[in-house]
């Protein structure tokens, strides 16, 4: 089976091609086409010039991807798309262009959740390998530019959302500090790669070592949710009572490294404390910041070290930021497992791009 995907939630448009192999999920291409020369010199993605970069790179990446892998219209066998979250300009070009797709080539077309598209990088098969061994119940952490969740699967398809945050996302805490800083957009990378040259920090201690302890919010809350905003403002007056980090790289790689080990140390310990309370086999990172190597190596030592028995899955290098081979992946299962798959082949009439759209 070979499914071609589309994604275009927020500013990257991606196309993949995926195919099934004994079971097992291969990416046959994925190609992304980033945005973010457009948006940097704003900051942040501007939804509505979103729309008019996708229109201009999809079609040229859906032609690159049918030609370069030598593919007509009659290899392909299902349609999945992002119909959401999303920012809507966005969700509604990937979307239409899938149903007419779907429509002209008559082939079965799924709608999928991005979010749950993050834990189902997970599932995409290594090259030349078997297929990777993911026990349920499985604990997933998604840390993205608009999504810090906790979601307890205990089968495919099946999601609970356990612990999220009450304002800001992860990623966006990355990207609101870069922008204090004046590091630019996105600010996950510039952060991480400030933290880097910095070392790690001791956890909101001053010590030598480290001058700015901030907090580590909700980590002593009796829930698994988050909350990010307050850190990202202790930032704001940690600069504005300290000017002269703006100008100092020394003291601002400083502050990134502790701004980076507060948010790694607040996912982890709810990472565990979800993981104590649920005890699934596996626990799954997903998403952006999941592209962060502190988290990564952090995480999967906490778990190696509390919960010897549960194993731990990340996402492969390539597949943490918004691809469209998660995309296939998650459409695969939704349109393997359906009851009635006979309803994908008219989703074309009535499926719609949905901003605000939840698990299902
Ligand atoms: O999943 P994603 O590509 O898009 C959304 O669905 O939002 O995540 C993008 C987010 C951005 O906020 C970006 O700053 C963050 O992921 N990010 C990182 C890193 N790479 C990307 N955050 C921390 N460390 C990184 N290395
Ligand atoms: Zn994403």
């Amino acid at each position: 089976m070979n499914i071609l995907a589309i994604e275009t939630s927020c500013d990257d448009t991606a196309v993949a091609l995926v195919r099934t192999e004994k079971g097992s999920l291969f990416v046959t291409d994925s190609l992304i086409s980033s945005q973010i020369k457009v948006h940097a010199p704003f900051g942040g993605v501007v939804p509505d010039l979103t729309a008019r970069e996708h229109l201009k790179n999809l079609p040229r990446l859906l032609r690159k991807i049918f030609d370069r892998n030598k593919i007509t219209a009659k290899d392909i066998d299902l349609i999945s798309v992002t119909q959401g979250p999303g920012l809507i300009p966005a969700l509604l070009i990937g979307t239409n262009a899938a149903k007419a797709l779907a429509y002209s080539w008559r082939k079965p077309l799924v709608g999928v959740n991005h979010v749950a598209g993050h834990i189902y990088a997970n599932f995409i098969g290594l090259k030349n390998k078997i297929k990777k061994d993911i026990k349920f119940p499985i604990l997933a952490l998604v840390v993205s530019g608009g999504h810090t969740e906790l979601i307890v699967m205990k089968k495919h398809m099946d999601f609970k959302i356990v612990g999220q945050t009450l304002d800001d996302a992860a990623g966006e805490a990355f990207d609101k500090v870069a922008k204090i800083l004046g590091l630019g957009y996105p600010g996950g990378p510039k952060i991480a790669a400030y933290a880097a040259k910095h070392g790690t920090c001791n956890a909101g201690r001053r010590t030598k070592d480290n001058s700015y302890a901030l907090p580590r919010p909700m980590i002593k809350a009796d829930n698994l949710n988050f909350s990010f905003s307050g850190l990202k403002t202790a930032v704001l007056y940690t600069v504005r009572d300290n000017p002269k980090i703006l100008k100092d790289k020394k003291l601002s790689r400083e502050l990134c490294a502790e701004f980076q080990q507060a948010v790694i140390d607040v996912l982890v310990h709810k990472t565990l404390k979800a993981a104590r309370k649920y005890k699934p086999k596996t626990v799954i990172l997903g998403g952006g910041v999941s592209a962060n190597k502190e988290l990564r190596k952090q995480l999967g030592k906490a778990i190696k070290d509390a919960l010897p028995k549960t194993k731990y899955q990340m996402p492969d290098a390539g597949y943490s930021l918004d691809n469209a081979a998660m995309i296939a992946t998650l459409g695969y299962y939704k349109f393997n497992l359906a009851k009635n798959r006979k309803i994908f082949e008219s989703s074309w009439r009535k499926m719609e791009a949905d901003a605000n759209l939840k698990y299902k």
